[in-house]
């Protein structure tokens, strides 16, 4: 069936949180799939240095700097759009790993205000510049938390559930719109910053994570999961995907060799 449909070429991707791991990743490979990629996440820095990266490979890349759970700014940040092709909501993570009868309400609120509300605010903002263009796509990136608990997980547990249930009500309530709504639920992905800031920056408790876990998922792994699922044509929509290392079959059975 022919569709109206630009090119890649012509098409924008907003990625959240791109300034390193999973982010960082998936912009770099929706440009090479021909995305001009738009990179946004509160260091302006690594996302301008990302950006000039990409546009010395030859790809199209801006940054722009934004906190996702600063609404007034996500509004701003949306005018500069007429059309967005495609939305990664991926900005996000995990504070702390204490039980629910000591985990502090802090990191619970913060975790909420990024995972959830951060998708929410970008998902508003830009869902008329996603129908505008005739085929959008929303990618919320949660993780296979969102999908089950583990004890020391509750906070980053419920806030990723919310992300979920966020991606499976969106998907109802726009049916019928040109917008594709993709969830991707990743396990255990060994990059850089994602334990560390899990842990205040610990590095023997985030180290401890991927120990003795042979090849957990890279961000790449993921990136190249997102930019499939993106890529398909416009009326396949891969609702829900999770993807894990061989080596974890469960959020609490994972394989070590110590
Ligand atoms: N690593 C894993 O095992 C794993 C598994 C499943 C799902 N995930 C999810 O995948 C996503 C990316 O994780 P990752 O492993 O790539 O972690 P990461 O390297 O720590 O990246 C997190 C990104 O989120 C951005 N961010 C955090 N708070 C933000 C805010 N308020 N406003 C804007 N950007 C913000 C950070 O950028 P700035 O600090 O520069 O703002 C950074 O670019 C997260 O949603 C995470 O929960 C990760």
């Amino acid at each position: 069936m022919a569709t109206a449909v630009p090119p890649a070429a012509s098409r924008i991707a907003v990625v959240t949180g791109a300034s390193s791991g999973i982010g960082a990743a998936t912009a770099r490979r929706l440009a090479e799939a021909g995305y001009r990629v738009v990179l946004t996440a509160r260091r302006k820095d690594r996302i301008e240095a990302l950006a000039e990266e990409i546009t010395a490979a030859g790809h199209q890349a801006t940054a722009y700097p934004l906190d996702v759970t600063d609404r007034e700014a996500v509004d701003e940040f949306a005018t500069a759009f007429r059309t967005v092709g495609v939305l990664v909501n991926n900005a996000g993570g995990a504070l702390g790993a204490d039980p629910v009868a000591t985990g502090d309400p802090d990191d619970w609120r913060t975790m909420y205000e990024t995972n959830v509300l951060g998708t929410l605010h970008l998902t508003q903002a830009l869902l008329p510049k996603l129908d505008a263009s005739g085929d959008g796509t929303v990618v919320v990136v949660s993780s296979t938390a969102g999908h089950s608990t583990y004890e020391g997980g509750a906070g980053y547990v419920a806030a990723k559930h919310g992300a979920h249930v966020l991606a499976e009500t969106l998907r109802l309530e726009i049916v019928g719109r040109p917008v594709r709504v993709i969830e991707i639920a990743p396990g255990m992905v060994r990059t850089e910053e994602f334990a560390l800031t899990r842990f205040g920056g610990d590095t023997e408790r985030a180290e401890k994570v991927y120990r003795g876990v042979p090849d957990p998922l890279t961000a790449d792994d993921v990136a190249d999961t997102i930019t499939w699922a993106v890529t398909r044509p416009p009326h396949v929509n891969i609702d829900l995907l999770v993807v894990r290392p061989r080596a974890q079959a469960s959020n609490t059975k994972v394989h070590r060799e110590l």
